[in-house]
């Protein structure tokens, strides 16, 4: 495998700027690709004011945050990233658009450029079997926010190859992460561990259980979880948790993951949490 120097990231929105930023600051090159390019300079807004966040807490010195600034690129045409050495998919959590995306970077790319997807629950097997050259795909699972999570979750396809994850697991130091290595199984280790839990939470929500606060502190307090379910639901976003319940009910069969009706009509209703500035609470508009 060749050396990894170039990094593209594929969408730019809560994932794809996290892993453009921490990308950055490990010292790759670093493109953000989203479908204008609009979006894609929003993502660097976002990457621009964490950074600012870091200098002003006295985690990043000035300038490494102008180094990292200096090496991401921002853009809007996919023949630019075409000569990245990996390449890591981070756009909304639909197979038919990730299958699509990886047969034409497969396509587009080097036969050695590896393609890694930050999906939380799909299967990489699938994902894979669209790409030219299948066996250097693998599955890279950031947590929200990126910058700030420490793991890394490393999901292997039936066919990824053992020098893919190599050589991932290469990048993912270099980032600063700890790293677990999972089989290619619906919701690998921590999304599925993580939605059972958080639709549970939907369901007392609806049942008039606890408000969606206490619900929220019986975790924090009692289990020494840093945030609770609905917090954490909010913050990933309600129609990426919607979209993962649906996949893995399918997948799983398991009434753990049947979708919440509170959770469907939020969904319908645009209450999609941070990004929206509603979910299960409310939040000042940030001015993005
Ligand atoms: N939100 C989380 O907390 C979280 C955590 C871990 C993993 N994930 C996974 O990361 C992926 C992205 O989730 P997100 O929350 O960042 O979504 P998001 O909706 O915030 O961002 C998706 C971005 O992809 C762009 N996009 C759509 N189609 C595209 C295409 N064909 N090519 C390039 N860009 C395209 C959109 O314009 C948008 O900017 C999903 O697979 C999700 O399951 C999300």
């Amino acid at each position: 495998m060749a050396e990894i120097q170039a990094i593209a990231v594929l969408g730019a929105g809560t994932m794809g700027h996290g892993i453009a930023q921490v990308a950055a600051q490990a010292g790759y090159q670093a493109f953000l690709y989203d479908v204008s390019r609009d979006l894609a300079e929003k993502g660097v807004r976002k990457i621009s004011e964490n950074l600012k966040l870091g200098v002003d807490k006295g985690k990043v010195r000035p300038e490494e945050r102008d180094a990292a600034l200096a090496r991401i690129t921002p853009v809007d045409d996919l023949e630019a990233v075409s000569r990245c050495d990996l390449l890591i998919e981070a756009i909304p959590e639909d197979l038919s658009l990730k299958r699509s995306l990886f047969k034409k970077l497969s396509e587009l790319c080097a036969p050695t450029a590896i393609l890694a997807s930050n999906t939380s629950s799909l299967s990489l097997t699938d994902i894979a079997s669209a790409a030219r050259g299948p066996e250097r795909v693998v599955g890279m699972h950031f947590f929200n926010p990126v910058h700030l999570m420490k793991l890394l979750e490393i999901v292997r396809a039936y066919q990824t190859s053992d020098g893919t994850v190599q050589a991932v697991r290469g990048v993912g130091t270099r980032m600063g992460k700890q790293m677990i290595e999972v089989r290619d199984r619906p919701g690998f280790a921590s999304t599925r561990l993580g939605v059972a839990l958080g639709l549970q939470a939907v369901r007392m929500l609806e049942e008039g259980v606890a408000t969606a606060e206490d619900i929220d502190r019986a975790m924090e307090l009692g289990y020494g979880h840093p945030m609770g379910p609905l917090k954490l639901a909010d913050l990933v976003g309600l129609d990426v948790r919607l979209a993962i319940a649906e996949y893995l009910y399918k997948e799983l069969g398991s009434d753990a993951f049947r979708p919440p009706q509170l959770l469907k009509q939020m969904v319908r209703a645009g209450k999609l949490g941070r990004k929206t500035g509603e979910g299960f609470y409310k939040y000042p508009a940030s001015g993005s």
